[in-house]
């Protein structure tokens, strides 16, 4: 089936929230940083997230709907820096959107472990300041959800972005995890380093492993 891919609004919020929650639950990383929530507590934290990534005029948020549920199946970010000329999206936000918009994480359910949150988040923008420049694009996130897996719906949101860095010629970075790594490499990225993300370093349980990579555009 051919996917159609739409930018994302506020409304979409929630859904988003779901997915994210929903594709990465069998990763270390969560169960770690978030000990005793349940599982609605997360998703709900994720959308909360959602408007912060709606008002960077750098990050474009994508979503593809199943056509038969009118339901959103997968969603990515791409950050696309402005200088690069593809026109930004930037939806207005409702008030509560807004205040969402400006710090995420103050509404984040507790008990909350900020050591390996900020370790994590240390890792990723230690390996961009390694591995990208200014002009590169990055995928930030790309998720779909379990029950709508291998279908191509994570396929259209690379696409799109493909598409666009092969006509700015433009490299994009990710960091993929081994579910998407295979995925990846068919879509022209290769390996650039491989980073085992311990958690037992920190304190806690748990590795969660990352394959940093690059794809070239396809020649003009
Ligand atoms: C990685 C992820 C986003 C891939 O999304 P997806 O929607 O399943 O991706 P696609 O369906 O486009 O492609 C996945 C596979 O299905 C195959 N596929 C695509 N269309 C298909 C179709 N119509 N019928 C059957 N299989 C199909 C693809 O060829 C691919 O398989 P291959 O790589 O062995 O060739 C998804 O697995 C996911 O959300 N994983 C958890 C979160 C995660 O790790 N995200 C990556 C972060 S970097």
């Amino acid at each position: 089936m051919a996917y159609q891919v739409e930018y994302a609004t506020e409304q979409d919020a929630s859904e988003l929230g779901i997915i994210n929650n929903d594709s990465f639950r069998e990763r270390a990383l969560l169960p770690v940083i978030f000990p005793k929530s349940s599982e609605p507590s997360l998703r709900a934290y994720k959308a909360i997230h959602v408007p912060k990534h709606l008002a960077d005029p750098k990050t474009h948020v994508l979503k593809v709907t199943d056509p038969a549920s009118g339901t959103i199946v997968g969603y990515g970010r791409w950050y696309i820096p402005t200088e690069l000329g593809i026109e930004p999206h930037v939806p207005e936000l409702s008030e509560q959107g807004q205040v969402y918009a400006k710090d995420p994480v103050a509404f984040a359910p507790q008990p909350m472990n900020m050591r390996v949150f900020t370790a994590f988040k240390a890792m990723l923008e230690e390996g961009r300041k390694r591995h990208t420049t200014e002009r590169d694009m990055m995928l930030d996130i790309l998720a779909t959800l379990p029950s709508h897996q291998g279908r191509g719906v994570g396929s259209a949101i690379l696409r799109w972005g493909c598409e666009k860095a092969d006509a700015l010629q433009v490299r994009i970075y990710l960091e993929a995890t081994p579910e998407g790594y295979p995925l990846y490499v068919k879509y022209g990225w290769k390996a650039v380093e491989n980073v085992d993300f311990d958690m037992n370093e920190l304190g806690a349980h748990g590795v969660d492993d990352f394959v940093f990579m690059i794809r070239d555009p396809k020649p003009a």
